[in-house]
């Protein structure tokens, strides 16, 4: 932790933490009673692990709308989680509830082939950069496989190289070095670290740090011909939203290609965010192979590989085996295309009003954190961004092991008190269905939140 200035646990009129914790509690009696029933038959309580995480408790909800999302209890939240990230368009937009309604009526999943497959393709080799050619899986985790699975077939080479802080899924071969805590960074000495308990050993990840140009050459120099890919998250969204340095995108981009290596993106967050062509659009370098999920399907489970034809080719051939029972599936196509086709529309008008009510936020939240003395840090931008209170812009996940998190964790549960739903990591995500008004609502919000 850095040595932040002292901060009052209460100011004149406002409420302690512990105070805050008691009253969020009072509103939020169905969700505990919930949560408890939940742990005696779901382990954990929960469907996913970081879900259990949420302050005071995990909360039950029981629908959302645009911007809002409602809890059992009837309370209603500015909604900045958007369900880890899909819901580009809101939630329960009408386009996507509408195609997806059509689509139910005409059946669920047929195991074969139908005109929603291509019309997707089609639209997302338009508007993606890298891709020649795509295939689709479900999930973020999936895709990922794939495209190193496809990546070792390209060059018949087994290792990859990965970016300590930046999450590919929960498999084995990608689970490591994902947001490690400062003794298991010393205590490695270099070496990857798995996450948890059960994951096979490791032999094919190097993990270095993010934005560390000499880690990245040094990695080629001593094993460039081992080395099938290096995969990043090109806006570091996992651990902080931390950008790469100027040039460094450019960097990667130029080693792969020396060492006949490949670039993977993995844009299952800055997909369809940063830009419709993701980040490879906004940044505008090219990788070979990128993957998406999230807001690729709007909501429905989802996930893409693009990429180049020389590559992608392994696929076409049959030589690179990629399956999945639900692959393609005709209800998350259908979600896919009317998420494309709203914020294709208008010459890109969604992003425009994503990128600017996005910036009013951020740039709010600093302004108003900054007065009441505290060292606060944004990072990322418009539709995805960090707030954390540390002094220094991070470079890279170690970086932003310095941040006051207890501190966040306090204004999160303040602003969960004053009706603004947001993530505990410290990342806000943003919808086309977020309006100036709502904006200005949880500016307010976060005013009193402060006190
Ligand atoms: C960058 C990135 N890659 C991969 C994944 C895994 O996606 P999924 O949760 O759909 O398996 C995630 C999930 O958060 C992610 O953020």
């Amino acid at each position: 932790m850095t040595s932040l200035p002292p901060f009052p646990a209460r100011l004149p009129g406002g409420l302690s933490a512990a105070e805050r914790e008691a009253r969020v509690r009072g509103k939020i009696s169905g969700s505990l009673a919930r949560y408890e029933r939940a742990q005696h038959s779901l382990a954990g309580g929960v469907s996913t692990a970081l879900r259990r995480s949420a302050r005071p408790s995990p909360l039950y909800f029981q629908h959302g709308h645009g911007s809002r999302i409602v809890d059992v209890d009837g309370n209603s939240y500015v909604d900045y989680t958007l369900a880890w990230g899909p819901l580009i368009l809101g939630h329960a937009p009408e386009c996507i509830n509408q195609a997806v309604a059509a689509q139910l009526y005409r059946g669920h999943t047929f195991g074969a082939q139908h005109d929603l497959e291509f019309e997707v393709a089609e639209l997302l080799c338009r508007y993606i950069p890298c891709a020649d050619l795509v295939a689709f899986a479900n999930s973020g985790t999936e895709i990922v496989q794939v495209a190193l699975r496809l990546a070792r077939a390209a060059t018949g080479r087994t290792k990859y190289l990965k970016f300590e802080g930046h999450y590919h899924g929960w498999d084995d071969s990608v689970l490591i070095s994902y947001r490690p805590t400062r003794q298991q960074i010393d205590a490695a000495a270099g070496q990857p670290i798995p996450v948890g308990l059960g994951q096979r050993p490791n032999h094919e990840t190097v993990a270095v740090e993010w934005n560390d140009r000499e880690a990245v050459t040094r990695a080629f120099a001593e094993c460039g011909n081992e080395i099938a890919a290096v995969v990043c998250e090109p806006l570091l969204c996992n651990s902080g939203c931390v950008a790469a340095d100027p040039g460094f995108l450019q960097f990667l981009r130029e080693i792969t290609q020396a060492h006949g290596a490949l670039l993977i993106f993995d844009e299952v967050i800055t997909g369809f965010r940063l830009a419709l062509g993701g980040a490879q659009e906004y940044y505008g370098i090219t990788p070979d192979l990128a993957t998406f999920a999230k807001a690729a399907g709007g909501g429905l489970p989802l996930s893409v590989l693009a990429g180049k034809r020389e590559y992608m080719g392994h696929i076409a051939a049959g030589q690179v085996v990629h399956a999945g029972t639900l692959n393609g599936n005709p209800v998350a196509l259908a979600a896919a295309k009317a998420t494309i086709l709203e914020l294709a529309r208008d010459n890109g008008a969604a992003y425009r009003q994503l990128w600017e009510q996005g910036e009013r936020l951020r740039l709010g939240l600093e302004a108003m954190l900054r007065a009441a003395g505290l060292p606060v840090m944004t990072t990322g931008g418009g539709p995805v961004f960090h707030l954390s209170f540390m002094e220094a812009r991070p470079h890279t996940y170690r970086d932003t092991l310095t941040a006051n998190t207890a501190l966040y964790s306090d204004f999160g549960l303040a602003l969960l008190d004053e009706g603004v739903l947001v993530l505990p990591d410290g990342r806000w995500y943003l919808s086309t269905a977020h309006t100036a008004s709502d904006v200005d609502e949880t500016l307010e919000a976060a005013r009193r939140a402060i006190r």
